[in-house]
């Protein structure tokens, strides 16, 4: 009988997902393997069970489309992360379902692409016998093990064209224009667009700022004439010994939603130093379309090594990118916390010395008091 091997995305979506999936089928395709594409996430496990056989003739505008053709979801039964971060054990009779059900259709393997919250989700099927091999996606960037996530790029890319926009704007009418950018708990997107986009603050979740030390840059650029300053801050950045910004309470089955920074940075600036301030989310935008090149060749690299670690047997794996290669590691080292930006590494050392302030810098007296 034909090698059969089943496919699914989980989490939020991002670009690069169908270049995965096209990868994933194409490479099979050639070792004479069939592949079944389950859809909605994991959902597509449990009764109806929702599948398609995965033609490799059909694959060939996927390498730059963005979403899914399978569909996906950050909510549901399946959910193993939910609040802040807390992990939860997936109901055993819901695991018993899903591997029963890649049993009946003869599936040898489940390939997984998902970031931190779907990978928890994957180590606990597979620990229940179901054999998995995970691919590391999420536009945060935010998976240990792993140097780049696809869909990072992709977004960085587009928040980098959003500061570009709001720079041209800023400039013309003297403001200071502040960017909100996904990253609930990690700044990986604000740092490397913030300094692609040559920003002036970059605000992220692993440094906590205060209002002073803002404003102080902004007056400190109007000081030298410059009268515009331009901000990007993560989602889940939070003032000194404050809380995250949320419009949402928290919802049983899924992580928390965060959002609602860039219009509370916004307008204390403009109560404080009386510059005209506006705030732009970017949202969804850095999530949807194309993947960059980059993300093409990495989606397209993930999805072959993942075929490969099937023909060996490696289950219970990721593919990660260790550069220069693509290589199996155990899922084990994927989990348990994600990667955030080392505060004491070169990236924030860099930005330092670029003169762009985090938020953090203490504020000193007034010259005139100080003299
Ligand atoms: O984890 C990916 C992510 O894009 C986060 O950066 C963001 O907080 C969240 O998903 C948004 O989820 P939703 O699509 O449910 O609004």
């Amino acid at each position: 009988m034909r090698n059969r091997i089943g496919i699914l995305v989980g989490g939020g979506d991002c670009p690069g997902l169908n270049a995965v999936i096209r990868a994933v089928v194409k490479a099979s395709a050639l070792r004479g393997w069939e592949v079944l594409g389950f859809r909605g996430g994991f959902e597509g496990l449990l009764s109806p069970v929702c599948y398609d056989v995965l033609d490799y003739r059909q694959m060939g505008a996927l390498l730059y489309r963005g979403g899914t053709i399978l569909g996906t979801s950050n909510k549901g039964r399946f959910s193993a992360k939910i609040g802040h971060g807390e992990v939860r054990t997936v109901p055993s009779e819901i695991v018993l379902e899903a591997r029963q059900t890649l049993c009946d259709l003869g599936c040898t393997a489940l390939v997984v692409l998902g970031g931190d919250g779907t990978l928890t989700i994957a180590h606990q099927l597979w620990q229940a016998g179901i054999p998995i091999v995970g691919i590391p996606k999420t536009i945060d960037n935010d998976l240990h093990g792993t140097y780049i996530t696809f869909g990072f790029d992709s977004a960085v890319a587009c928040a980098t064209d959003a500061l570009d926009r709001l720079t041209t704007t800023g400039e013309s009418h003297d403001r200071v224009m502040a960017l909100e950018v996904m990253g609930r708990y990690a700044g990986w997107i604000a740092m490397s667009a913030g300094i692609a986009g040559g920003a002036d603050v970059i605000l992220i979740p692993e440094i906590p700022f205060t209002f002073e030390s803002i404003c102080a840059k902004v007056r400190a650029r109007e000081a030298e004439n410059k009268k515009f300053t331009i901000i990007i801050v993560a989602e889940g950045a939070r003032e000194e010994g404050g809380d995250y910004v949320s419009s949402h309470g928290l919802e049983a089955d899924r992580e928390a939603r965060l959002g609602g920074i860039a219009s509370v940075v916004a307008h204390e600036i403009e109560r404080r130093t009386g510059k005209e301030t506006r705030a732009c989310v970017l949202g969804h935008l850095q999530r949807g379309g194309a993947p960059t090149p980059v993300d093409r060749q990495l989606c397209t690299r993930f999805g072959v090594v993942a075929v490969e670690m099937i023909a060996e047997g490696l289950f219970g794996h990721m593919a990660a990118f260790r550069p220069p290669e693509i290589v199996p590691i155990p899922l084990t080292e994927v989990i348990g916390g994600i990667r955030q930006v080392p505060v004491d590494g070169e990236m924030i050392r860099t930005t330092r010395a670029l003169g762009i302030s985090l938020g953090d810098e203490r504020v000193g007296p007034p010259v005139s008091a100080a003299a």
